[in-house]
């Protein structure tokens, strides 16, 4: 995904965007560029692939004193990755570095092209630059222009300009792609998309709210709206990147609302689901789908099998990666084999796509890390865009897959004809309000803290649901067992009856997912079942149950998916409040590791 950086100060500021942009390679991107101002002039390198080739382009290139830079690491998404379409992109005399998506690209740029300005390359963002300077023409002052040009844009994005207008500023504004603006007491400025590239160098930092715009010089900083609240950036790397969290696992819970806009990014499209790493080609010939995976991945796509056969009608089996491997499976050549994994290095999922690839079989890996063995190994793959994972109980690697596997699943629909055009959309409607849902929630988080002191002895817990809260019910118990060490179990609620209600007693924590959308009274039946057997009840749900000895009450949604994200985060406050109220190490659990490269 794309990066960017921003700098104001004394120091080589040539240096300070490369040194920036490399803290955010983890990211991905195929070209990379800068812009730098001083005394009025403005010079821009760009070059395709790794930051190596920008370096040896500026090698010769250095500044001496005060001065403003932008840069930018670019994930492909609207034209190729040339060094036309990398930023910085340029008007008459203004720079431009963009993150996101500007959905109304195409309208703006007929207006502008209409106007007589010619556009040099293919990218929705260049658009940003020319409407800058078209605003300045009519607007009094230039931060009116860049207001007035960041109102005309719908989609998601994280823009900085610059301009020999303004030669000691940089404009920025924000809505829906991360960006942090930092300081120091030696009065530098610094902008970045993840707070990486500002470890060591700002001493307090700004995670900007979305709909912030402003601009900043070396003597002031100014916003509209909210005033930027700074707090404190800790100059040790590993203190620093909690960005003020206990655990990584609880910044990473937080991160899923920013990860998912990434993730969503170029796919969800305004009426449209589209995917550039597949096309109808590599669906020729598919008339079964075989998920393989471990772990929460293995959760992920048993998720996805609920959503496959009912949206995309495809008949789709789902297997745990250690167990196919043995079983000497049939393999036909109509079946798509897609393995899930967040770190693309997992032995036993990495061996079963080898023993796919020999059957001649279609491989997808769905993956957040690029290069990683799977990604090279598989026929094609698509990213999951989650940032690094640190925690290693996985959390915003699982939401995003899920993600991904859900847009896939409608993709499949959309080419297979299987769903009517106006469900398509509705689905697509549904989508694009996962990210407000996963936005903080601190009276759950509060809720969950609260409820922890209740949950921690007894002698096991069962975690229930019906259909896709199944898998979340699975995965809810797996964060427990992760890093509390208490046992637990997922469980179909329908299946409760059919042997585990025996161990039901008052020591016996039942945790109910009770979605309103999605078989709400079968559950109910099936948790008042275990009620009237003295089980301690914790529901989940919207509805309040009165049952239940305790209740966490969601938001009600028009869609099982919006509920199934929104417990999915109540799942991993929860089992993250247990753990750490029993003392265990939250990021790094005993006997686990973050990447399981055994079999
Ligand atoms: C998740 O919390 C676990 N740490 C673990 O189950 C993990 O999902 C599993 O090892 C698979 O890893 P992968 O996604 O990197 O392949």
């Amino acid at each position: 995904m794309c990066g960017i950086v921003g700098y104001i100060g004394e120091r080589d500021i040539k240096n300070r965007l490369i040194e920036g942009l490399r803290e955010l390679e983890y990211r991905g991107y195929d070209s990379a560029g800068i812009a730098v101002m001083q005394d009025g002039r403005i010079e821009s390198f760009k070059a395709v692939g790794k930051l190596l080739n920008l370096e040896e382009k500026t090698k010769n290139f250095s500044t001496d004193g005060h001065g403003v830079g932008i840069g930018h690491t670019r994930w492909a998404t609207h034209g190729k990755p040339t060094e036309l379409n990398a930023h910085p992109h340029m008007g008459e005399y203004s720079y431009v570095v963009h993150n996101g998506i500007i959905e109304n690209y195409r309208e703006i740029k007929g207006m502008l092209e209409k106007e007589g300005i010619t556009f040099l390359s293919q990218t929705d963002t260049e658009v940003i630059v020319h409407l800058f300077e078209k605003e300045a023409e009519r607007e009094d002052d230039l931060f009116s222009a860049f207001k007035a040009t960041i109102e005309l844009l719908d989609g998601a994005y994280a823009v900085l300009l610059v301009t020999k207008k303004a030669p000691d500023t940089i404009f920025f504004a924000r809505k829906g792609s991360p960006m942090i603006i930092g300081r120091n007491s030696r009065g530098e400025i610094f902008f970045a998309s993840s707070d990486a590239p500002l470890i060591g160098e700002a001493e307090e930092v700004s995670y900007m709210k979305d709909g912030t715009v402003g601009f900043v010089t070396s003597e002031t900083i100014h916003t509209e709206g909210d005033e930027l609240q700074f707090v404190p950036l800790a100059g040790d790397k590993m203190t620093a990147q909690k960005g003020g969290y206990r655990f990584f696992m609880e910044k990473e819970i937080y991160e899923q609302y920013d990860v998912m806009s990434d993730t969503m990014i170029g796919r969800v499209l305004d009426r449209d689901i589209h995917f550039e790493e597949i096309d109808e080609e590599f669906l020729k010939g598919i008339s079964r789908i075989k998920l393989c995976a471990c772990g929460t991945s293995y959760h992920a796509a048993l998720t996805s099998s609920y959503l496959f056969e009912r949206l995309s009608k495809i008949p789709v089996n789902v297997e745990i990666a250690s167990e196919f491997r043995y079983k000497e499976p049939l393999l036909t050549d109509d079946t798509l084999f897609i393995v899930i994994s967040q770190s693309g290095e997992t032995a036993d999922t990495l061996e079963a796509l080898k023993m796919a690839k020999e059957a001649g079989l279609k491989t997808l890996a769905i993956c957040n890390v690029d290069n990683s063995s799977i990604v090279r190994l598989a026929d094609a793959s698509i990213l999951t865009r989650a940032g690094i994972e640190k925690g290693v109980a996985s959390t915003k690697a699982f939401a995003t897959q899920v993600m991904v596997l859900w847009m896939l699943s409608l993709y499949f629909a959309k080419k297979r004809g299987s769903l009517s055009e106006e469900r398509i959309q509705e689905e697509i409607k549904y989508m694009n309000y996962v990210p407000k849902v996963l936005q903080k929630s601190l009276e759950v988080h509060e809720k969950c803290k609260r409820l922890s002191k209740r949950y921690l002895h007894g002698h096991g817990f069962f975690f229930i649901g019906r259909d896709i809260f199944f898998p979340l019910a699975l995965e809810g118990a797996l964060k427990l067992k992760e890093i509390s060490y208490l046992h637990a179990e997922g469980y179909p609620a329908g299946e409760m009856k059919h042997g585990p209600i025996a161990l039901a007693d008052a020591e016996l924590f039942t945790i109910a997912l009770m979605p309103k959308t999605l078989l709400y009274d079968k559950t109910k039946s099936n948790v008042e079942e275990l009620s009237a057997r003295d089980s301690t009840i914790l529901s989940i749900s919207p509805e309040m149950f009165d049952l239940a000895d305790d209740f966490i009450l969601t938001h009600p949604h028009n869609h099982p998916m919006l509920e199934f994200f929104e417990m999915m985060i109540v799942e991993q406050l929860l089992a993250m409040e247990i753990a750490i109220r029993l003392g265990n190490d939250v990021d790094m659990p005993r006997n686990l590791a973050k990447s399981v490269t055994v079999e």
